[in-house]
């Protein structure tokens, strides 16, 4: 039988500005986008059955295996692509947290889609046109699930689910904190509806995305430091938990520590590898690097 393994990553946001309300309820975002290197391992098997299965192995016990968001990505494949996919068998290897910001649960959606186009030749990855169709079935799963289609660094516009990718050729190095909090992304929205929020123009945002690719074209850990931006910061900020990460990551001498999407992860960034290895020892935190 067919089948599959591949890394279904975590992300970060280097910017992140949560706009208004859309009359959809979601909010518009401008975001950027980042996978990095730690991750978890998806496998799908193609399997020979008659019935329609989708068996999952692996996932944590909580998640209704009907809900799991793989599974809708393999039932949107499936009705995507009429009889070119069969039932599945897809297990998984969690290592990213839950409830951390890091995208975990959208990224092996993303990665299931990835997964099908190979095992059942649904057209090359690499056409404009197919991947036009991937992202729209993926936005339907989840605002952040078609950035992982092809994940690196990458614009995201409309609710998050609008990709435009960027470039990446240079590795940062970062250390990854997992307060003892679990954060839900909706309540995290509700929660930023109750503050005010600069209005970020059309023009700004895209200055600060060309500033921002210019720091990531040249490997620049400082000045990309400094662009860091992430509209939940403020929301974090009541939060005890917040205060004590950022803290250790400023004693381990990080450049800058900031919220992973809605949290509760918090990430430090750092100058090179070996000041990122050593905080990682101090802190007890997570090396990772920008993939
Ligand atoms: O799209 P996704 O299912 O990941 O979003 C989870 C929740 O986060 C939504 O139900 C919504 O409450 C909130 N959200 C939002 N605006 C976005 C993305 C997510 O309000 N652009």
């Amino acid at each position: 039988m067919k089948e599959i393994t591949l890394p279904s990553p975590a992300k970060l946001n280097w910017l992140l500005h949560v706009g208004a309300t859309r009359p959809d309820g979601y909010h518009s975002l401008n975001t950027v986008y980042q996978t990095l290197d730690i991750a978890d391992e998806i496998t799908v098997k193609l399997l020979n059955t008659d019935t329609d299965e989708c068996i999952l192995a692996g996932f944590p016990s909580d998640i209704d295996p009907q809900t799991n968001l793989v599974r809708r990505a393999w039932q949107a494949c499936r009705k995507a692509f009429p009889g070119q996919v069969p039932s599945v068998f897809i297990s998984a290897r969690k290592r990213l947290p839950r409830g951390g910001g890091l995208g975990g649960g959208s990224s092996n959606a993303g990665i299931v889609i990835r997964a099908l186009v190979d095992l059942c030749n649904l057209g090359d990855i690499n056409d404009p046109a197919l991947l036009a169709k991937l992202q729209t079935i993926a936005a339907r799963i989840g605002s952040d699930v078609p950035f992982f289609i092809s994940g690196g660094v990458a614009q995201g516009t409309g609710r998050g689910e609008i990709i435009t990718p960027m470039k990446s050729e240079k590795q940062f190095w970062l250390v990854l904190l997992l307060p003892d909090a679990s954060v839900s992304t909706a309540a995290a929205y509700r929660m930023l509806d109750q503050h005010p929020r600069p209005d970020v123009t059309e023009i700004d945002w895209q200055k600060k995305v060309i500033q921002l690719q210019g720091a990531l074209s040249d490997g620049n850990a400082n000045l990309l430091a400094s662009l860091i931006h992430n509209d939940f910061d403020m929301f974090a900020a009541q939060y005890d938990w917040f205060h004590k990460s950022v803290s250790r990551l400023k004693e381990a001498n990080c450049l800058r520590a900031f919220l992973c999407g809605s949290g509760s992860t918090v990430a430090g960034l750092f100058k090179e590898e070996a000041s990122a290895r050593k905080a990682a020892q101090t802190t007890g935190g997570i090396l990772t690097s920008t993939t």
